[in-house]
């Protein structure tokens, strides 16, 4: 069953969505050469506190950290280190959580380290492309799926490939609810899109068609041959007015 929100749950989403996209926004201009991905879950963890929130994926199944720093091959899930320094033209995908009032929300971006190579930079603005095509697609009466497939068939124009194995979600009470959102596959598909729906819609986009693997962590999602992979990320709630994007402004 996919959940509906109340208005008053949709206005705590809402303030959380501009919380958490003002603690995106602060790591993201913590991220260079140098520095490395504990800091950034640190700095996250202390703004997500500061803003009278929790990090939702910190103990999640028994993650150890407030936010997922996924470097190069790394899909997602990628767990903060101390010893993982970031080097020039890495590619890193930042993706936070936080809960306020009972209610989560969800947030990813790819970003570049200092200068990247011209195929990590169209892999990143594709993918963020592909999020963009998927919100537009997400309105009331649509289907599931028609997300799905805006997502897919754009990536593929691309020459780029949608991860299979994980995949986007109805967010609230719980960090995943119904309906689980793939990233590709045909239109016109699952259940209908209503109002009071919130979604986190997150294509995940690799230059290779290679099933991932996890790595011995057991959280590290990598992609089958080495290649680069990019991941973004927004809530939304659908309103009788229109799609409205949780996870950006930032205060
Ligand atoms: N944003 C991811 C998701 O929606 C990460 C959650 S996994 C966690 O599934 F363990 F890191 F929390
Ligand atoms: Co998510």
């Amino acid at each position: 069953m996919i959940p509906v929100k109340t208005p008053e749950e949709l206005d705590v989403q809402r303030e959380n969505g501009r919380l958490l996209a003002a603690v995106v926004a602060k790591v993201v201009a913590a991220i260079r050469p140098g520095e490395n991905t504990a800091v950034l879950d640190a700095l996250a963890e202390s703004l997500i506190r500061d803003g009278g929130a929790e990090p939702s994926f910190k103990g999640y199944q028994g993650y150890p950290a407030a936010v997922c720093t996924s470097l190069n091959e790394e899909v997602v899930h990628g767990i903060p280190s101390a010893s993982r320094r970031l080097r020039d033209g890495d590619l890193l995908s930042i993706d936070v959580g936080l809960l306020r009032g009972g209610l989560h929300v969800d947030m990813a971006v790819t970003v570049p380290v200092g200068e990247v190579s011209e195929s990590a930079r169209h892999l990143m603005e594709s993918t963020e492309k592909s999020l963009w095509c998927a919100i537009r697609v997400a309105t009331i009466g649509n289907r599931v799926s028609d997300i799905s497939h805006a997502i897919g068939s754009f990536v593929e124009g691309e020459g780029l490939f949608v991860v299979k194995e994980y995949v986007g979600h109805g967010i609230g009470r719980a960090l995943h609810e119904d309906p689980q959102i793939p990233n590709n596959g045909p239109p016109g598909c699952g259940p209908r899109l209503a109002a009071g729906m919130v979604l986190a819609i997150e294509p995940m986009v690799k230059v290779d068609d290679e099933p991932t693997r996890v790595l011995d962590d057991q959280w590290t999602v990598v992609t089958g041959t080495g290649g680069l992979a990019a991941h973004f990320e927004h809530t939304i709630a659908l309103t009788e007015e229109g799609v409205d994007v949780l996870t950006q402004g930032g205060a």
